[in-house]
């Protein structure tokens, strides 16, 4: 106690000299530091003489940051030669599918309206491919015989459960709806009505029971056509990481280095150099840092709370990877740009060192890029959790079942009027309009992996450990492992850094 009275009378005396005024809260905070003296000194130097709580607490998290740290933040040398340093990429950003500085929107009913008949149509125009399908216009219902088999395509309204235990959906296209229904005892079709959610575009084939009412056989999704994986004749490699979480009090900085080091061919055998020598794409899928007042008393949980420092951390790590490694970067909830999707690119602002360095890309979330020829759907991955709530065989530790759910209806954005916001604008940047080759998912922080028609899905884990949150939920994440992809045959091995770098073959 007398220390402590000690401390702050120096404090004071010290402050007064330099001309610096402190609060209360402020002269609490400084004095619990050993370093004070420096700090009031840099505060001085700075020509600051009131000194803020808010001010010193940044000021505080920096000094820490470059206290604990110093060793990380140095650039490893480059240790051996990688083949992918030698070789031209080929690679391009997708422009036409990146929001980022195009958002239109003026959030009115009528950008709704339209966001809503665009993906009609897009999907519409999917399903009326399929040649088990041969869908009439629900208006012209009312020309058909009673118990006549009809093929229908519409957008689910309103879903509910009947009385007698039938799933009832009413569905419109953009002329006229109607009523189709789930028998009870049809149980195979009734398990297929699970997935089916209100705002799906769906194919429906049935009996017609009345002029606006149909009992389903079958139901079908715009889906991805059936096709072989296309594959490189080289060998060049994708990894991906995601949600780093960087500021979080759980983020296993430790671990991180390790893949850095990793990155750089640091500590490996010469066989592991040779494949690592191989990456040449590296896809980050968002929540790149922990962010600030993302929930009530995140400060809390946080080592670094100033949303520039927490960016800062995470350039520091970021400018290790090597310059011949193409790295794309999308956004996530906890990221500094708007919540609601499509999420454009982190602002220059947040990360202006790397914003200088051609290797770099920050793009939006969703987004699409083409690496060697093959296209890649780069999504952070929240509308996954809206799907999970919703559909009784999801679960969060399998995230690779619900990207396969996205995939089939072809929409990143399943659900209207979940927890998850979307911005109506004017384009459509949630539907799948293309037929990726790899997609690359985030936010469950959770690894999955499995195929899918000929496409990769790949969730990426994260950085962070265990939050309270989760151990409500019974989630158990996946931190410090990472997938690599080898284009060439598609094989994936992921590498996990909890302690060591170990790897392992993925056999999905
Ligand atoms: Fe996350």
């Amino acid at each position: 106690m007398l220390k402590d009275i000690t401390r702050t009378q120096e404090v004071l005396t010290c402050a007064e000299n330099l001309g610096l005024i402190l609060s209360k809260e402020s002269i609490e905070l400084i004095s619990k530091e050993d370093n004070w003296k420096e700090i009031l000194e840099e505060f001085s130097a700075e020509g600051t003489f009131l000194i803020e709580p808010l001010a010193l607490e940044k000021k505080l998290a920096r000094t820490k940051l470059a206290q604990v740290v110093p060793e990380k933040v140095e650039v490893v040398k480059k240790s051996f030669v990688a083949l992918a340093s030698e070789r031209t990429p080929n690679f391009r950003v997708v422009e036409e599918y990146d929001v980022t500085g195009k958002s239109l929107s003026s959030g009115t009913v009528d950008d709704f309206l339209r966001l809503f008949r665009s993906k009609f149509e897009l999907l519409s125009s999917m399903l009326k491919q399929r040649h088990n399908l041969a869908p009439i216009p629900i208006k012209e219902l009312k020309t058909r015989p009673k118990n006549e088999s009809v093929d229908i395509i519409g957008i689910v309204n309103r879903k509910w459960v009947t009385k007698k235990g039938h799933i009832a959906y009413e569905v419109e296209d953009m002329e006229a709806k109607c009523i189709v229904l789930v028998m009870e005892r049809d149980k195979e079709i009734m398990k297929k009505a699970e997935r089916i959610l209100e705002d799906n575009v769906v194919g429906v084939k049935g009996a017609k029971v009345g002029d606006d009412f149909i009992i389903i056989k079958e139901v079908y999704w715009p889906d991805l056509p059936i096709r072989p994986a296309k594959l490189l004749d080289e060998e060049i490699y994708s990894c991906g990481i995601s949600d780093l979480h960087i500021g979080s009090k759980l983020c296993y900085e430790k671990q991180l280095q390790g893949f850095f080091d990793y990155l750089n061919g640091k500590n490996l055998s010469p066989k592991q150099q040779e494949r690592v020598g191989k990456i040449q794409y590296l896809f980050v899928n968002g929540d790149n840092v922990a962010g600030i007042g993302i929930y009530p008393g995140q400060l809390d949980d946080l080592v670094i709370k100033d949303i520039y420092a927490q960016y800062e951390r995470f350039e520091d790590f970021m400018l290790q990877v090597p310059d011949y490694i193409q790295v794309f970067i999308c956004p996530g909830q906890h990221d500094a740009v708007r919540r609601a999707e499509p999420q454009p690119g982190i602002d220059k602002e947040f990360v202006p060192r790397l914003s200088k360095l051609k290797n770099f890309h920050f793009i939006s979330s969703p987004s699409w890029v083409e690496t060697e020829g093959l296209k890649n759907l780069v999504y952070h991955g929240p509308s996954v959790h809206d799907l999970i709530s919703s559909v009784s065989f999801l679960d969060m530790s399998k995230p690779q079942d619900g990207m396969v759910e996205l995939l089939k209806k072809r929409d990143l954005m399943p659900k209207y009027g979940g927890k998850n916001p979307y911005v109506p604008e004017k384009k459509d940047y949630m539907v799948i309009k293309e037929e990726p080759d790899i997609v690359w998912f985030g936010d469950m922080h959770c690894n999955g992996y499995t195929t899918y028609r000929g496409t990769t899905i790949i969730n990426t884990g994260t950085w962070e450990g265990q939050t309270d949150f989760q151990k409500k939920l019974g989630h158990t994440p996946t931190p410090c492992a990472i997938p690599i992809i080898n284009l060439k045959n598609r094989n994936l091995i992921e590498v996990q850094f909890l302690r060591e770098a170990i790897e392992r073959e993925i056999n999905e």
